[in-house]
C-alpha cells in the first residue's frame, strides 16, 4: 500500500497530534471550600477524620478518586497522594541529587532557634539543599558501609540476650504472656542498641525497675512525645507559627529534654575519644571516630548522634514488635525461620558468628516482609521545585508528592495475596517480582534512610535470638497499626513466649 493512502495519513495525523495536558485543578480530590481547602474531606465512614487513621482514610479515598488525589490547605503547597509505583518512580527520579523531603516542620522550627543546630549543623532530618548535602557526605560512608554494622554484632547480641533474660524470662513470673509494658521494654532495647552503635556506650536501659524519671525513660518519652505532637503540628493548619500554642510548647519541652540528656552522653563519648591516646585507639574505629576522621566538626558529630538516637528508638522497636506479631500469627513461617536459626545457633548458649546474618536469607526475608506489612514509615514524601509532567497532568513547581507505599504494597493490584505474610516473596526463587518502586520502607535515592543497615542488623539479631529461645504465640484479636507520625502498634503487645 502506498504511503499516501488516506488510512496512513489519518494514522500519522493522530500520532503527532499534541496531547492536551490537564491542569492541576483537574486532579480529583474531596471538595474544596474557601479558607479550609479540602482538609475536612479527608475522612472515611469507618474512621472519621482521625489523623492516626490516615492509612485507612487514604485507602478509602483511593477507591473514590483514583491514583492521584489532591489535598489542598490554604498557606501550604498543593499536595498530591500517589497510588501507583510507576508514579512514585517518576517522582524519585525527578528529585535529583539533593532531594527535598517535607515534614518535621515543628522540629525544623525549634531547631532553627537552637544554637546547637542553627549555626550550620541542622541535621539530616531537617536540613535542605547544600547544607544537607555537605552534612550527608560527611556521615554517609561510615553509616552505610557494611563493616560499621558488622563490628557491633557481638554487642547487639549481648543487648538482645540481656533483653531476653531481664524483660522476657524474669518478667514471666509463672505466666508466659507479656504484660502491658512490653512495648516500653522494646523502646529500652532500641535505645540501648542505638546508643551502642552511635556512641559505643551502654546506658543500662535494661536494668530492672528503671525509675520513671531516669534519664533513659525521659529520653524514651521525649521521642514518643516529639512524634505524637509532630503529627498535629505538621499536618494541620500551622497556627503555631503565628500564635502561642500549648502543643508547640509541649513539643519544645519534649525536644529540649531529649536534646539536653542525649547531648550529655554524646559529649562524654566525644571526650572519651579525645582522652584515649593514639596507641589505645587501634582496631576498628567506632562510628564517632569515623565521623571525626572524615572531617566532621564536633557540632556535626553531635547532631548526627542526636538524630540517630531520635530516629532509632520507635522505628526499630515498632518493626521488631510487628515482626514478632507476624511470626506469632504465622507458625509455619516461624518454624521455617527456627530451622534456619538452629543451624547458626544450635544450642541456647550458642553465639552468632560475625557472618551469620549473611547466611540467613529467610531471616532477612522475614524482616523485609514485616517492612512491607507493617512499615514504620508507610508514606514517603518529596517536594519538587520544578514543574513536572505526570500521568497526563502538567503540575506546577513547589508541589508536594506523597507516594503511598504501604497502601500500594497491601493492594491486590500490585502484589499477589497481599494480606498474606510470606517471606518467600523476597527469596531469589520467587517468580513474581514486585515493581522495584513499590515497597520502599527506607525511602529511595540519595536521601534514603542513613540508619537502614543499623536498623536491619538490630532487628535481625533480636529476632534470631528470640526464635533461638522461644516459640512466640498470640492469643488476642488482630494487632492493628496506628499513626503517630510513624506507625505504631495500636494496643498492648501481649505475646506469649514458650521455651523451646
Ligand atoms: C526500621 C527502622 C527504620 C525505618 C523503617 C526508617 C525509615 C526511614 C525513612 C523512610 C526515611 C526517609 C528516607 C527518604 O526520604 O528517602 C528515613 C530517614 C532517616 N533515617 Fe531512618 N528508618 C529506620 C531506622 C533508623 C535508624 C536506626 C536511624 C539511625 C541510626 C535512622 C536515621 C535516619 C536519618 C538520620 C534519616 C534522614 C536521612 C536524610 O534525610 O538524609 N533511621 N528513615
Amino acid at each position: 500500500m502506498g504511503i499516501h493512502s488516506s488510512k496512513n495519513i489519518r494514522l500519522l495525523s493522530t500520532a503527532v497530534k499534541p496531547k492536551r495536558l490537564k491542569s492541576v485543578t483537574e486532579i480529583p480530590g474531596p471538595p474544596v471550600y474557601p479558607f479550609f481547602g479540602n482538609v475536612f474531606g479527608f475522612t472515611s465512614p469507618e474512621t472519621g477524620p482521625d489523623p492516626s487513621r490516615i492509612l485507612e482514610i487514604l485507602d478509602y479515598q483511593w477507591k473514590i478518586y483514583g491514583d492521584i488525589i489532591k489535598f489542598e490547605i490554604p498557606t501550604r503547597p498543593t499536595t498530591l497522594f500517589l497510588f501507583r509505583p510507576d508514579l512514585a518512580e517518576k517522582i524519585y527520579r525527578a528529585s535529583g541529587s539533593k532531594p527535598l523531603r517535607p515534614g518535621f516542620d515543628a522540629l525544623r522550627h525549634v531547631r532553627s532557634k537552637d544554637p546547637l543546630t542553627n549555626q550550620g549543623a541542622m541535621g539530616l532530618l531537617t536540613s535542605e539543599g547544600d547544607q544537607w548535602y555537605s552534612f550527608r557526605s560527611k556521615v554517609q560512608q561510615p553509616m552505610l558501609r557494611p563493616k560499621s554494622t558488622l563490628r557491633y554484632t557481638p554487642d547487639l547480641e549481648s543487648i538482645a540476650e540481656e533483653f531476653i533474660s531481664k524483660k522476657i524470662m524474669d518478667a514471666r513470673d509463672g505466666k508466659s504472656e507479656m504484660g502491658p509494658d512490653f512495648l516500653e521494654d522494646l523502646y529500652k532495647w532500641a535505645l540501648e542498641s542505638v546508643t551502642c552503635l552511635a556512641l559505643n556506650a551502654r546506658l543500662g536501659c535494661l536494668e530492672p525497675n528503671l525509675p520513671h524519671d531516669s534519664h533513659q525513660m525521659q529520653i524514651i518519652r521525649g521521642v514518643s512525645d516529639i512524634f505524637i505532637n509532630s503529627m498535629y503540628l505538621d499536618n494541620r493548619f500551622q497556627f503555631w507559627r503565628f500564635f502561642p500554642s500549648p502543643r508547640l510548647q509541649k513539643f519544645t519541652d519534649a525536644y529540649n529534654t531529649f536534646r539536653d540528656l542525649c547531648s550529655g552522653y554524646i559529649n562524654q563519648a566525644l571526650n572519651d575519644i579525645k582522652l584515649r591516646s593514639s596507641d589505645q585507639k587501634g582496631g576498628d574505629p567506632t562510628l564517632l571516630e569515623l565521623f571525626t576522621e572524615r572531617g566532621c566538626d564536633e557540632a556535626t558529630a553531635t547532631v548526627m548522634a542526636l538524630d540517630m538516637m531520635f530516629a532509632g528508638i520507635d522505628t526499630s522497636s515498632h518493626l521488631a514488635a510487628f515482626a514478632m506479631y507476624q511470626l506469632a500469627k504465622h507458625p509455619e513461617v516461624q518454624e521455617k525461620l527456627h530451622a534456619e536459626v538452629k543451624k547458626e545457633l544450635p544450642s541456647k548458649d550458642s553465639k552468632l558468628h560475625m557472618k551469620a546474618l549473611e547466611r540467613m536469607p529467610y531471616l532477612r526475608a522475614t524482616v523485609k516482609e514485616a517492612l512491607r506489612t507493617n512499615p514504620p514509615a508507610p508514606l514517603m514524601a518529596r517536594i519538587l521545585k520544578e514543574p513536572l509532567e505526570l500521568d497526563g497532568y502538567q503540575l506546577p513547581g513547589n508541589t508536594v508528592y506523597i507516594p503511598c507505599h504501604y497502601i500500594m504494597s497491601m493492594s491486590e493490584r500490585f502484589v499477589d495475596n497481599p494480606k498474606e505474610f510470606m517471606p518467600e516473596r523476597w527469596l531469589r526463587l520467587n517468580k513474581n517480582p514486585m515493581h522495584p518502586f513499590l515497597v520502599l520502607p527506607f525511602g529511595h535515592g540519595p536521601r534514603m534512610c542513613v540508619g537502614k543497615r543499623f536498623a536491619e542488623q538490630e532487628v535481625s539479631i533480636l529476632l534470631a535470638k528470640i526464635i533461638q529461645h522461644f516459640k512466640v504465640e498470640w492469643h488476642h484479636g488482630d494487632l492493628k497499626m496506628k499513626i503517630e507520625t510513624i506507625s505504631k502498634p495500636d494496643g498492648p503487645l501481649r505475646f506469649t513466649f514458650l521455651d523451646r
